[in-house]
């Protein structure tokens, strides 16, 4: 990456403050999406079980930019090389129409090729312009014999004019694409410090898409990054998980960072709810007599896979209840007892982002566990019991920030006022390192 030109002063040489206007500057807010989004970084796109058949596609974001993933055809010799998903930006490279409309009913679409309906320019699924009409214009009767009119000039050449074709890297069935030749691989973007908590969701299962929600949330995108990165809310704002012991300061709990801070993994082990002084005395969410009319909700079972070797201290097994993982800059990966998600946060504009929810499961789960997953899918999405809470105070936040404007900042400072980047985990919840650990990525990354 070359180094970017200082924007604009931070306030502060740390990241124990952040000022207002990273979330409300409209201009920097531009920059974020060169220098992020379409920068050196890989986004998440969706699920490759989204697009099982040849020719399916999906309509997806790359912060602004609307991108195609699709399935391509591959020929059964490159079977084991080529995973066949490509992703193309959704722009036609004749007069930059927009060309690919979503399916009428919102779901999968399947095409054998993808015509711009503006002047027909036709593009294979990889996104290489296979032909337009008139190229080599019209024959006509003139006074001479026949001639030519029109037509494109005789260089012009079908491998240079196709779609803008994205990097692609799928791992484990999640699929990210890259506009930036200048990413380095996935795996290494994703660093080893993160790696083994995606494994042990994903690898070697195949996974079963269970359904999607979305919503939009008035605030800076980069909020709801923080919000999964910032382990004193849950106890305190949300009801459901400091009555039910799904999270709260008493757990055992590991804040994970990679190398750079840019990556987190917020980790911890379920209690068995209830009262406990230290953490529960006044604290106005904590319900003592709440009651779930339908238990279902919360009919936890302990799967396998939630144990594995412990990445920090090899040879001890450990064995999580809910593990939040935020990739960099816009996905969250997150398992919270037997519900699994992705969330896209997809930027629009410096004061609002769309909020996209995939929950999944595995190929092999019985339909009991498949209705299990479900019906605690009920505690997140849009008006989820608990993420209902997150949407709203991050409304609120954006608020705040506007009504003070210049001059203003958070304070960032529990645990200390170090971004901790390149030390080992933060073995407990009472912190806000990982904010802070992120923000001095983005500094960096946006020469701020
Ligand atoms: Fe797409 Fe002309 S704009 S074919
Ligand atoms: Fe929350």
């Amino acid at each position: 990456m070359n180094a970017p030109q200082p924007l604009v002063r931070w306030p502060d040489p740390g990241t124990s403050r952040i000022p207002y206007w990273a979330y409300t500057d409209p201009s920097l807010y531009q920059q974020e999406l060169e220098r992020l989004f379409y920068g050196p970084h890989w986004n998440y796109i969706g699920l490759a079980i989204e697009i099982p058949k040849t020719g399916d596609y999906q309509l997806r974001w790359v912060g602004e930019r609307q991108v195609i993933m699709v399935r391509d055809r591959v020929a059964p010799r490159d079977r084991d090389t080529d995973h066949g998903i490509r992703v193309v930006e959704n722009r036609c490279a004749h007069r930059g129409v927009r060309f690919c409309q979503p399916p009428m009913d919102g779901h999968t679409g399947n095409a054998r090729s993808f015509v711009c309906p503006y002047h027909q320019w036709t593009y294979k699924l990889n996104g290489d312009l296979a032909g337009l009409p008139f190229k080599d214009g019209v024959k006509a009767a003139g006074p001479e014999g026949e001639c030519v009119h029109g037509g494109m000039p005789t260089d012009f050449d079908l491998s240079k004019n196709g779609l803008t074709k994205l990097r692609v890297a799928v791992l484990h069935g999640l699929v990210f694409a890259s506009f930036s030749e200048e990413a380095e691989p996935l795996e290494d973007y994703l660093g080893s410090e993160v790696m083994p908590w995606l494994d042990r969701i994903f690898a070697g299962r195949e996974l079963r898409l269970l359904g999607t929600n979305r919503q939009r949330i008035p605030g800076n995108w980069k909020l709801m990054m923080e919000n999964i990165k910032d382990p004193y809310h849950p106890g305190l704002l949300h009801t459901w998980f400091v009555t039910f012991g799904l999270w709260r300061a008493d757990q055992k709990s590991r804040m994970v960072m990679d190398r750079h801070g840019r990556h987190a993994v917020m980790l911890s082990r379920r209690n068995d709810g209830g009262a406990n002084k230290a953490v529960t005395e006044g604290v106005t969410s904590f319900k003592a007599d709440m009651k779930l009319g339908d238990p279902r909700l919360l009919d936890v079972v302990p799967e396998p896979w939630w144990t594995i070797d412990d990445p920090s201290n090899p040879g001890t097994p450990i064995t999580p209840t809910v593990t939040m993982i935020t990739l960099f800059p816009g996905l969250i990966v997150q398992q919270q007892v037997n519900s699994l998600s992705t969330r896209h946060i997809v930027p629009r504009g410096p004061g609002e982002f769309d909020f996209v929810w995939t929950h999944f499961g595995f190929a092999d789960d019985t339909e009991e566990m498949t209705t299990r997953r479900l019906r605690q899918a009920n505690l997140f999405g849009p008006a989820g019991f608990v993420s209902a809470d997150d949407g709203e105070v991050i409304e609120f936040s954006q608020d705040g920030f506007r009504q003070w404007g210049e001059g203003g900042a958070t304070l960032v400072e529990l645990g200390g006022k170090d971004d901790d980047v390149g030390k080992p985990p933060t073995e407990h919840m009472v912190t806000e390192t990982l904010i802070r650990s992120m923000y001095a990525y983005w500094r960096r990354a946006m020469g701020v």
